[in-house]
Formats: C-alpha cells, structure tokens, sequence
C-alpha cells in the first residue's frame, strides 16, 4: 500500500469516525456472516422502503439459532446491521431473536445517524421474516422443497 493510499484511507476513516461509532465502522468494513447458508431451516428476503433488499439464513438446532447468513444490497450502514443482527441472533433461542428490535440493533451497533436507523429496521425485520419462515418450515418441512431462495 503506497503512503498516499495510506493517507487517504486515514482521511476517509476520521470523515466516518465524525458520523459512525467505531461499531458500526467495524461491521461495515469487516462485515461477520455474511453469505448464504445451503440448506437452511429459515430464509427470509425483505426489501426496505429505501429499495435496499436484505436476506437472512438461518440454521437452528431444537430451538437455538446455531448459525446465521445475510446478504445486502443495501449501504454500509445495511451491511453493519445484518452483521450485528446476526451477531446477536447466533445462540440465541428462536424466541429471544425474535424479540431483537430495531432499538436493540441500533444500541448495540452504539448508535445511527437518523437517517439511517432504518437500516437496523430493515436487518431487525428480516430476522423476523426468517425466524417465521423457520417455524413455518418446521411445521410443515415438505415445503422446504419448493422454497425460493
Ligand atoms: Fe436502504 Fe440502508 S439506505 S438499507
């Protein structure tokens, strides 16, 4: 890496620091679970008021979320709340992840300019949809075999 491209990336991070906690600037660049799981026992894709599409996978065992994908076409802010999302839903039960709102997602995240807090909505929603995709599976599993995803 040259001295000036050093530089720059510099000048680019204390431009986000100014806006972004070091939380958010964390999950943004380094992004954990992202990508989509085979065979997974719950999927969800939710598309945001913005246009942004999220997508989550789930893999549970009993009723504990063992592992957790997503994918987002969506900004940076999208990208570090489906990777905080699926941070805080990985060994939790179906049931607390379920109750992960867009407020938990943006405290742990230690905060969003206003503008995009609904970036945690969007990655809090898309959870949701596939926790319910999950139990919608597990009740009739035959379906699994038809599922888009
Ligand atoms: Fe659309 Fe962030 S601007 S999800």
């Amino acid at each position: 890496m040259s001295a000036e491209f050093e530089e720059l990336q510099e000048l680019v991070l204390a431009d986000a620091r100014r806006i972004y906690s070091e939380t958010v600037i964390d999950h943004a660049m380094n992004p954990r679970n992202v990508g989509a799981l085979q065979d997974a026992d719950g999927f969800a894709r939710v598309t945001g008021p913005c246009g942004d599409t999220m997508e989550i996978w789930l893999r549970v065992k009993v009723d504990t979320i063992v592992e957790a994908g997503f994918m987002t076409d969506g900004c940076g802010t999208s990208i570090a709340s489906g990777s905080m999302v699926t941070e805080m839903a990985k060994g939790t039960t179906i049931s607390k992840a379920h109750m992960i709102s867009r407020q938990d997602v943006l405290n742990a995240l230690g905060g969003l300019p206003q503008e995009s807090e609904h970036c945690a909505l969007l990655a809090a929603n898309t959870l949701k949809a596939a926790i319910k995709d999950c139990l919608a599976m597990k009740e009739h599993p035959w379906q699994k075999a038809y599922r888009r995803q």
